[in-house]
């Protein structure tokens, strides 16, 4: 269903690779609701994935640009507002890359290149596109900028490797700039701490299917799959949301406040031949 929340509005849509991704379900969510905006991705995302499909069906262009890269990111900005016709009110930070995960290198055996680049690529982006954004002034009073993140950046979860720190350091810079920004030009910039979900950089994670089963267990109102992360997007970049600023926000259908269920319970109930009652587990 469809509110209009974003009638009039446009915006950047950074890391829709396919169908499976979050940005994507955020574009597609978007164009919906009434927004213009522009894609952009990695030019090997553009070959490999299927964004000029998606740029198609919501009559968006692609700017690739490898988001470590300042000159990219000035040019997705300065391209964008040429395409939409000024200033845009959203800005979405859909992006994460490890190759210590890739390559299987454990925490406590990192490679220092690699962790370089999965902060450059997965956190400091997000500070260079808040940067080049204010340079250029090219976000609306009151527009409104998310980044996605996961809650390994407060927790110890087994398996999420470096990806923890960067996520750490994303949400960190989402406070920062965030004041400055809202200081300044009344932007909003949060981030979205979400549910593991099965995209293609989710299945990166060497446990997932383990993981997810577990958080589902944990969440009283079960996993958040990406078109509700979507959905929740669009009403941060909507004018319901404009006193929400350097917040992480967890969608998670609850399970940052839980420490045991009963259905997890349940599961360990199993492993130790128990046979206690759905009662005795509440
Ligand atoms: N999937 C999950 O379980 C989960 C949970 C919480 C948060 N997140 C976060 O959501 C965001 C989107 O991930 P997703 O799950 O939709 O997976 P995805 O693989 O669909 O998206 C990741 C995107 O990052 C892009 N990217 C990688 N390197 C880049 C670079 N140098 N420059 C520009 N873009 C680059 C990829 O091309 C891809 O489009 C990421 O920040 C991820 O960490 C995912």
């Amino acid at each position: 269903m469809a509110y209009n929340l974003l009638k009039g509005k446009t915006g950047i849509i950074f890391g829709a690779l396919d169908e499976k991704s979050i940005a994507w379900k955020v574009a597609e969510r978007a164009h919906e609701e009434g927004a213009r905006f522009a894609l952009s991705n990695t030019l090997s995302a553009q070959r490999f994935g299927q964004i000029d499909e998606l740029a198609e069906k919501c009559g968006s262009i692609v700017i690739p640009a490898d988001a470590t890269s300042i000159k990219d990111i000035e040019e997705v900005f300065s391209k964008s507002m040429e395409f939409l016709g000024g200033k845009v009110d959203f800005v979405l930070h859909s992006i994460g890359m490890s190759m210590n995960v890739r390559k299987k290198r454990v925490y406590n055996d990192l490679d220092y290149n690699f962790f370089h680049k999965t902060l450059d690529i997965s956190a400091v982006s997000f500070h260079k596109m808040l940067q080049v954004a204010n340079k250029l002034d090219a976000i609306n009073d009151w527009g409104s900028v998310v980044a996605l993140s996961y809650i390994a950046a407060q927790r110890t979860l087994y398996a999420y490797n470096d990806m923890a720190d960067a996520k750490s350091l994303l949400e960190s810079i989402a406070r920062s700039f965030g004041y400055i920004y809202g200081r300044e030009k009344k932007i909003r910039v949060n981030t979205i701490s979400q549910s593991p979900t099965m995209t293609t950089a989710g299945s990166g994670v060497r446990v997932m299917g383990g993981l997810m089963d577990f958080t589902d267990r944990m969440s009283p109102l079960g996993n958040a799959d990406a078109l509700e992360c979507a959905n929740f997007c669009i009403t941060l970049f909507s004018d319901l949301t404009r006193k929400i600023t350097m917040q992480n926000i967890y969608h998670d259908g609850g399970f940052s406040n839980m420490g045991m269920s009963q259905k997890a319970m349940a599961m360990y109930n199993k492993s130790f031949n128990c046979d206690c009652t759905d009662e005795e587990d509440e």
